[in-house]
């Protein structure tokens, strides 16, 4: 079975419950899946990694929250490259803080890139000001991440 892994960036839940909510519909799509809540570079690079999907909120003013700061910081400081990454983002902010509106998943997305992480499809911006429950932005549009992306393992 594919792996697709999971990594999450969050400090009230709202990242993590978005992982819980969407991980059937991935099992359902034939993965095997695993939810990192304390991701490590390690996480993504010690075993095989068919999709990574990144779920990260933003804190303070445009910044990774806590438990995802190691994650960050690894990538920038071992620069590992990752030509064979495939990956999404589901990006959680509130558009009330303006400039820096989801400003963790834009940075992630572009440290990603940087290294050579191949994004399928755009990133998911769920701005809190719309929407109270992220899970009601984040499930179909990961239905229709699967489906256009042709995840679907037959
Ligand atoms: C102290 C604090 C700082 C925040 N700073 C930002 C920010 O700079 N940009 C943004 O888009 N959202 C910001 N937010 C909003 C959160 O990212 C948003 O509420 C998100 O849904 C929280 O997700 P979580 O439950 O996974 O932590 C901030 C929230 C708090 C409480």
């Amino acid at each position: 079975m594919p792996m697709l892994k999971i990594f999450v960036g969050t400090m009230y839940g709202g990242a993590l419950d978005v992982a819980e909510q969407v991980k059937p519909l991935f099992e359902n799509a034939g993965f095997e899946v695993a939810i990192y809540d304390q991701p490590s570079l390690d996480d993504l690079l010690g075993s095989p990694t068919d999709v990574a999907l990144f779920c990260v909120s933003t804190t303070g003013s445009g910044d990774f929250p806590g438990n995802f700061v190691p994650f960050a910081r690894e990538l920038e400081e071992q620069s590992p490259g990752l030509a064979s990454l495939r990956y999404g983002i589901i990006a959680l902010g509130d558009s009330s803080y303006g400039e820096t509106f989801c400003g963790a998943g834009r940075h992630l997305d572009h440290l990603l890139s940087e290294q050579g992480g191949k994004r399928l499809g755009e990133r998911l911006e769920v701005d809190a000001m719309e929407t109270f429950m992220a899970d009601d932005a984040a499930l179909p549009w990961v239905e229709e991440w699967i489906e256009t992306q042709q995840l679907k393992v037959a």
